[in-house]
């Protein structure tokens, strides 16, 4: 198996690129990057000596260079995109261009180099945030793959847009694409603009940690490796055309999340300071994971609460020369 993975050098590609090596050891990886702000070539410096890994700094959105990397290679793990809802509240154009039209040329790329008919797979990583948002006084309700799109935030818009994209491509012509969604993921190598990396690191330097309007907004987090165990089992078993939710089972508040943090670097919650709500706020997101458990006998089993949070900071307290090179490009 020689395995494409796009955006190989951001945090879950990182991370994604990591358990492939070391969980699927006949496998060989490409990773094609294009180094946005996000993505950092430094996290897998490491593996410049390793032979089943290749590094191509190179964007989504070129044609040419990804039908001729895809001629070599048998499945793609696409994870390239641009992340960070602030970000896409600030200005949405980058967000189209890499995750819809983006993803368009990876689809149109792999329908060239594989042929119509072909069985190799093309794994779709979406988000649970492009379902919208749940109310609070119904904890009841979680998001299932049968859950209409409600896109909120230019950035799930985008990815909708994406998904929307991936599964007419199956439809239209075949090709052998599945789809994940996932919730909030936690774990090394996240980019400090994100809120656990950001707190953890702002408690690290002194710092007070913004928490958005009544901090009662609820995410369902999980571990990063859980999350790429999850993503294997859909590539490898999932069935095409498919959606597989993936999730935690651990939905914390904002505010919990915050007090968790303080409560394990040995703060105190005069370092919270409430800051306006950010615009469109999802209250909560859940996830419904029986499918992918039902059918691929996927679980979590890494994720943890709060023992799998304080190995989370203990990575960015060990790490410090990693996060406090990007710290002042947030
Ligand atoms: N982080 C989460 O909690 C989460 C949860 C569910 C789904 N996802 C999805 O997982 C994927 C990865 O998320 P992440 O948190 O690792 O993001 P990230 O921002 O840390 O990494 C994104 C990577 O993609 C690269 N990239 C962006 N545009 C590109 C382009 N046009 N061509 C090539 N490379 C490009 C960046 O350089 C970066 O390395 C995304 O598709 C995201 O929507 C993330």
């Amino acid at each position: 198996m020689h395995l494409l993975i796009t955006g190989g050098c951001g945090f879950i590609g990182t991370n994604l690129v990591r358990f492939v090596l070391a969980h699927r050891p006949g496998w060989r990886v490409t990773n094609l990057d294009a180094l946005t702000y996000s993505g950092n070539s430094e996290n897998l410096e490491d593996l410049g000596s390793e032979p089943r890994y290749r590094f191509v700094h190179g964007n989504i959105l070129d044609r040419a260079l990804v039908e001729d990397l895809l001629c070599d290679c048998d499945a793609i793990a696409h994870l390239a995109a641009e992340s960070h809802v602030d970000r896409s509240i600030a200005d949405s154009r980058p967000f189209v261009e890499s995750n819809v039209l983006g993803t368009q040329t990876l689809l149109d790329a792999a329908r060239t180099a594989w042929g119509p008919a072909s069985e190799k797979r093309l794994l779709h990583v979406s988000t649970d945030e492009v379902y919208g948002s749940l109310p609070l006084d119904r904890p009841d309700w979680k998001f299932t793959e049968q859950t209409p799109l409600h896109t909120n935030s230019p950035y799930s818009a985008s990815k909708g847009g994406s998904d929307l994209l991936v599964q007419a491509y199956h439809q239209t012509y075949g090709t052998n694409a599945a789809i994940t969604r996932c919730s909030n993921n936690f774990g090394p190598y996240q980019y400090p603009e994100k809120v656990i990396p950001l707190f953890v690191t702002n408690l690290l330097e002194g710092k007070k940690l913004p928490l958005y309007g009544d901090g009662k907004n609820v995410r369902d987090w999980l571990y990063v490796e859980d999350h790429c165990e999850a993503l294997l089992s859909v590539l490898e078993r999932g069935r095409a055309g498919e959606v597989y939710n993936i999730g935690g089972n651990n939905e914390r508040s904002n505010l919990e999340l915050t007090h968790t943090i303080l409560r394990l670097m040995g703060k105190d919650e005069s370092a919270i300071e409430y800051v306006p709500d950010r615009l469109g706020h999802d209250r909560r997101y859940a996830i419904d994971a029986t499918k992918i458990e039902s059918h691929l006998g996927w679980k979590p089993t890494r994720s943890h609460w709060p023992s799998a949070l304080k190995h989370t900071i203990t990575w960015y307290e060990d790490n410090a020369c990693w996060w406090k090179r990007l710290k002042p490009k947030c």
